[in-house]
């Protein structure tokens, strides 16, 4: 979605506009493809994503990345006056709660199921089955 709000702002403006709005560095690497990369130019990389194996762990990391998104959505909406934008972004922060509160919600199943007893069934051998 903020690819696309990208892409429909920058489609069809001129060299000057670029440059008036800062993304002559952009334009030249570029041009008004989309390329993410971190407000200070680092390209997006998936060695950003963390993944542990441990259900616990990885819950954690997953809800950190949610309120990540959170408050960089916040921190946008705060430089943006385009309805056409914020209202997108407003949509993009009330989903990044949701998932919080989703990842939330599944951690507190896998707490509560390690902290449950557990009761291992043992099938029995064939030589005990009754016929
Ligand atoms: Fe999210």
């Amino acid at each position: 979605m903020v690819g696309t709000m990208v892409r429909q702002l920058i489609e069809g403006a001129s060299i000057k506009e670029i440059e008036d709005a800062g993304l002559s560095d952009y334009y030249a690497d570029h041009d008004r493809a989309i390329f993410p990369v971190s407000a200070a130019g680092n390209p997006f990389t998936a060695a950003y994503i963390q993944s542990k194996g441990d259900p616990i762990t990885d819950l954690h990391e997953n809800m950190a990345a949610e309120q990540k998104a959170r408050s960089t959505y916040e921190y946008l909406i705060n430089m943006v006056d385009d309805p056409d934008v914020l209202d997108p972004l407003k949509f993009l922060r009330e989903r990044e709660v949701v998932h919080f509160q989703r990842f939330g919600e599944a951690l507190r199943i896998v707490q509560d199921y390690l902290d449950s007893p557990k009761l291992y069934q043992i099938p029995k051998p064939d030589c005990m089955k009754q016929i």
